[in-house]
């Protein structure tokens, strides 16, 4: 054909077409994603496009000076309005003069790729649930009687190809006044639906809307509330913040929560209380700290353990205390902010993601999100630890899950001087093989206690306990330098020839620090502190293995630590304890808050609710209180690091 070849880059899509296509119209047609808000009419400058001039042997063509049209008076007004980056031109201004080729820059994709760090992750394609348009609404017309609401459905209809027909009050007792103040033009915030809801208007402001709307990725956790703020353009976290989950006055952990509803009348209901207040308070400081306004954020998906996900829901979670643990409903749940009393855009859209089985809830629907074992070729293990452990197994062929009991030892209760990792705590631990003398380091500090400065840099932090990571290495440090046997029992000072192993009751103790002479604690390893480590990671262990058997296989090719303490673990010392099955070192990596992930990739992405309500329902779940090999497993792994299991990795 005659007429101009346009050539869009990354995309490589091409075709011709008639000397005046807006670049805008040639994209379109060729299914090139290029982003529009105003629909081509010069206002929002979403489609913005850099043209390139010269010779490009790979395409086949040459491209001159005037392969796009001189600026019009539109663009040119934007220009010198607005400012537009050198070389860029409006797609939907400049039209196809000769051969071009043509880059989309990301911002000007609407499924841009939001970059994740780590290599093994996939990268968030934007999908969101809520967009904005711009329309151009009929005026009322006394000859054509129909109501402004009615014409604006229309204008979303034949300017956007979006059909709505749901609106909520608040915006049908404001849309006559917005649509006068905007004589006429509109931006509208449409949720577009998903399987489970139909389209609906959220927001309308007068004319053209500059700004952008906002969803929250939350994490609810029996400990900690952590949320994400969004940004629904650009897929950007924009803040991030944590509180305490205020339940924890009802109960540390989940059964004395649940406990806690049975024994008080009302008591479930003072929980919902508590953690939506508590929510309202974490969006408020989320707000704040990105100078938004809350009424803003339209979108919001949900990430929590069973009994969190009924707790917040005003479900008594009565059922899940007692086997057989049945769950109110394990589907995915899409309602409003109003319904939970949560204080954002009153008909903000609210998601939970669908939760496994009793034990194992929409947080472990998240991780398997976020890792996606069942996209990996590999066998992969993923444990997100915490007071409970879940656990995931599986491959392109299947994925099993199962949780595992591990009690609050890892996050340093239960351990005579453990703490929650905070400055002050000892992370890191070395011990000399030949001396039995330890070397550690503190959180909040990069010195190591045989370097110079260590004392200073502790004047500044202090040395108050030692946290969940820290006790991990310690116990595992101690095993490897014959301190330890394998039963978990520590040496007399004649047996290891270190005085550091002092007598305590019937058993001995390791002197980790001693900081008596400042008035400072000292800091010892016991034998209890040993037997809830072992209880805690003989629990994490059987769960694995487990599922291990499950799958008919004894090794697996990958295991990836999910978690906030997941983050922290040192793999080799996790696979010294025997924590974790036998692998290669280099295959077990830390994937940081991955059900955090998981939430902020069904936020951005609305087909990756779908996706992962599909792969839940095909995830086997496995309980391991009526499992018996569970036991076996356990007993085997209360050793260090385990009684029968080799663990070729340490030879
Ligand atoms: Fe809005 Fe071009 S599409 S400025």
């Amino acid at each position: 054909s005659s007429d101009p070849l346009v050539i869009f880059t990354p995309s490589g899509k091409r075709g011709n077409f008639p000397v005046g296509t807006p670049v805008l119209t040639a994209a379109r047609q060729l299914g090139v994603d290029l982003d529009s808000v105003c629909g081509g009419r010069g206002i929002c400058s979403k489609c913005q496009v850099t043209p390139s001039v010269g010779e490009f042997p790979k395409h086949g063509v040459t491209v001159s000076e005037d392969a796009l049209s001189e600026w019009n008076a539109v663009e040119e007004r934007y220009k010198s309005k607005r400012g537009l980056i050198d070389g860029r031109r409006l797609g939907c201004q400049a039209t196809v003069q000769g051969d071009v080729v043509i880059d989309v820059p990301p911002e000007s994709q609407v499924h841009k790729q939001v970059v994740r760090k780590r290599a093994e992750a996939r990268d968030i394609t934007m999908n969101p649930s809520t967009r904005l348009y711009y329309v151009e609404v009929e005026e009322p017309d006394m000859h054509k009687p129909s109501g402004d609401l009615q014409r604006l459905y229309e204008a979303l209809k034949n300017q956007w190809d979006v059909d709505v027909q749901r609106v909520e009050m608040n915006i049908l007792q404001d849309v006559q006044k917005v649509l006068r103040q905007g004589q006429w033009k509109v931006t509208v915030a449409v949720h577009l639906g998903d399987h489970l809801r139909r389209p609906k208007i959220m927001h309308v402001w007068p004319g053209f809307y500059e700004g952008t709307i906002y969803g929250l990725a939350v994490d609810l956790g029996s400990t900690t509330i952590a949320a994400h703020l969004c940004d629904l353009k650009s897929g950007e976290v924009i803040a991030s913040s944590g509180l305490m989950n205020p339940q924890i006055r009802f109960g540390e952990d989940l059964m004395s929560r649940v406990s806690y509803s049975m024994m008080n009348e009302g008591g479930d209901l003072e929980m919902t209380r508590a953690v939506r207040e508590g929510m309202n308070a974490l969006f408020v400081q989320l707000a704040a700290e990105a100078g938004v306004d809350k009424a803003l954020i339209v979108d919001a998906v949900f990430v929590c353990n069973p009994v969190m996900h009924h707790l917040f829901l005003g479900i008594d979670p009565f059922e899940l205390g007692q086997a057989p643990f049945a769950l109110a409903t394990n589907e995915s749940i899409s309602l409003s902010a109003h319904e939970l009393d949560l204080n954002i855009h009153p008909s903000a859209r609210i998601y939970l993601l669908p939760c496994i089985a009793g034990h194992v809830g929409a947080d472990a629907a998240a991780v398997a999100l976020s890792e996606a074992p069942d996209k990996s070729e590999e066998l992969v293990l993923v444990v997100d630890v915490g007071t409970n452990a879940e656990i995931l197994l599986g491959n392109t062929d299947k994925v099993l899950a199962c949780s595992s009991p591990t009690g609050p030892a890892f996050e340093g209760a239960q351990i005579s001087s453990g703490q929650r990792a905070a400055p002050g705590a000892i992370e890191k631990v070395e011990i000399n093989p030949e001396t039995k003398e330890p070397r550690f380091r503190v959180i909040g500090s990069e010195i190591w206690s045989d370097e110079d400065g260590f004392s200073e840099a502790i004047a500044t932090t202090g040395i108050t306990g030692i946290c969940g990571s820290g006790i991990i290495e310690v116990i595992a440090e101690m095993r490897i330098a014959g301190i330890l046997d394998a039963s978990g029992l520590i040496g007399s000072a004649e047996q290891t020839g270190s005085a550091r192993c002092i007598a305590d009751g019937r058993t001995n103790a390791y002197l980790l620090w001693d900081g008596s002479a400042d008035g400072g604690p000292t800091i010892t390893v016991t034998n209890p502190d040993i037997r809830a480590i072992q209880m805690a990671k003989a629990a994490l262990y059987s769960g694995a293995r487990l599922l291990m058997d499950k799958f008919g296989v004894d090794t697996v090719d990958r295991v990836t630590l999910a978690g906030a303490f997941g983050a922290h673990i040192s793999a080799k010392h996790a696979m010294v304890l025997g924590m974790i099955p036998d692998c290669t070192i280099d295959k077990v990596t830390s994937a940081g808050n991955a059900a955090g992930t998981g939430a902020r990739i069904a936020l951005l992405n609305t087909d990756a609710r779908r996706e992962i309500e599909e792969t839940v329902r095909k995830i086997e779940k496995i309980e391991t209180a009526v499992e018996p090999r569970f036991q076996e497993h356990f007993v085997n792994a209360s050793a260090i690091p385990n009684s029968v299991e080799p663990f070729p990795i340490l030879e």
